[in-house]
């Protein structure tokens, strides 16, 4: 990659990005940025990688989950640690359903730059431009809240560095034992209307106490107290992605230390704009956000661009289609892929093509839609032959209202309650564990179906 610096993504036509007005204020917040030490490190960026190659064999599966935009307001040791304990949940019960490990990779310490349908929004007749994100602007609806202001960066790097220096305490400091985890999974499945997965967490439990017979338990097992957990997030907003890359001393290679993964969003994926061309040249596992607009052309070009080496573990593609769509775009984007030869890890965001606005007002997104788009791309991958390696959500561990549905059947009236969300609805703590035994049964039965193939 020795075309490639850095700084190059400034030639290209950049959308989705603040005009920031005063440009010292940028420079000198760039300039600090570039001073301060990377939030993750080049190792790491490899190590996930080597995982995620692994999953896009099918010897691993992605977890992909967390705030669709986090806020510098709901900043809190709480709400990180209930989004990480429920994405541990989440894993334990997909890796009983898919009997390999599950990568986990939140959309944490880092996912602040939003970008938008519109550049501008009109309430009540008045138009200002779209809130992006904490790192450029504030969700108030008045024109200075919405000024862009490149401090926010300042802020927003403390937020991350502080949110995974937190994330790094609870995946070694005990937190992660698989037995406490399993308790709280527990206690999900004795309430109310959970009854239908008492049964894979009470087989769950037997594997544990099994394990714990045989000897292998959490005092002398260091695998059953610690986790590797990872931080990603949309790569939007280049001075803050430019400021934070470091050359990796031990291989020459770029890293964007802003997180340990980073996608292209739906919206910014055109093969000649700023964000593939700064994507291309780092060393960091990549995702791509394929929606129904993607072209199986464009997908190749992509593919090429940002995976010239066709390095395993460093594309996921991540397919947002919305429910009853996955079988009008997957097949030909898994075509294209395959015409290449391509090495692409598949997963499936069940969020950002279900999105729908409720009788009430409110941006919503059932939780039948998203068990289904999910359904859809196991059954499109069954039928293939390829592998359906990972899933994303956009989740919390509150017990928020955001999308309706679920065992607890959050209703459209119910929105009004705790809706919290700075940008998209997210499925709250009790909607993520139920969408994992559902996907837990798919991925069941997609082992079996293997078994009985091979045997
Ligand atoms: C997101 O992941 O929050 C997002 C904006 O997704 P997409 O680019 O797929 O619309
Ligand atoms: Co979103």
């Amino acid at each position: 990659m020795n075309d490639w610096q850095k700084s190059n993504w400034r030639s290209k036509p950049r959308i989705q990005m603040p005009d920031y007005t005063d440009q010292a204020a940028l420079n000198a917040v760039e300039a600090q940025l570039s001073n301060y030490p990377p939030l993750v490190f080049a190792g790491e960026a490899r190590k996930l990688k080597s995982q995620l190659a692994a999953a896009s064999r099918g010897e691993a599966f992605l977890l992909q989950g967390g705030d669709c935009a986090e806020s510098f307001e709901q900043f809190s040791a709480n709400g990180i640690r209930d989004t990480f304990k429920v994405m541990l949940q989440m894993a334990m019960v997909l890796t009983y359903g898919a009997k390999v490990p599950v990568v986990k990779v939140g959309r944490m310490a880092g996912q602040f730059a939003k970008p938008r349908s519109a550049p501008t929004e009109t309430v009540d007749g008045v138009e200002l431009p779209s809130y992006r994100g904490d790192i450029i602007n504030e969700l108030d609806f008045t024109p200075e809240a919405r000024i862009p202001d490149p401090k926010k960066m300042l802020q927003a790097y403390t937020q991350a560095a502080a949110t995974l220096n937190l994330l790094r305490a609870f995946s070694t400091g005990g937190y992660a034992d698989v037995h406490q985890v399993h308790k709280w999974t527990l206690g999900f499945t004795e309430g109310e209307n959970a009854a239908k997965y008492r049964d894979m967490a009470n087989r769950i439990s037997d594997t544990l106490d099994f394990m714990r017979a045989a000897g292998v338990d959490s005092d002398m097992a260091h695998t059953l107290q610690t986790v590797d957990f990872y931080t990603s997030h949309e790569s939007l907003l280049l001075e803050y992605e430019e400021a934070l890359t470091r050359e990796d001393s031990t291989s020459g290679n770029w890293l964007a230390g802003s997180g340990h993964m980073i996608w292209i969003g739906d919206r910014t994926r055109q093969p000649d704009g700023a964000h593939v061309e700064f994507a291309r040249g780092v060393l960091n596992p990549i995702g791509l956000k394929c929606g129904p607009t993607t072209t199986a052309e464009d997908l190749k070009v992509l593919m090429a661009k940002l995976n010239p080496e066709n390095e395993a573990g460093r594309l996921t593609l991540i397919a947002r289609f919305g429910a009853g769509q996955v079988g009008d775009h997957l097949p030909r984007l898994i075509k294209a892929v395959e015409e290449e030869g391509a090495n692409v890890l598949w997963t499936c965001d069940a969020m950002h093509g279900n999105t729908i606005k409720s009788a009430t007002g409110y941006k919503t997104r059932p939780f039948q839609s998203v068990l289904q788009e999910v359904q859809e791309f196991f059954q499109i991958h069954r039928a293939e032959g390829t592998v359906p390696g990972g899933v994303h959500f956009e989740m919390t561990g509150q017990d928020v209202t955001e999308c309706t549905g679920g065992v607890r059947a959050v209703t459209e009236e119910d929105l009004s309650a705790r809706y919290h969300t700075a940008c998209d609805p997210r499925l709250n703590a009790s909607q993520s564990l139920e969408l994992a035994f559902l996907v837990a049964e798919e991925l069941s039965a997609l082992r079996q179906d293997k078994v009985a193939k091979a045997s």
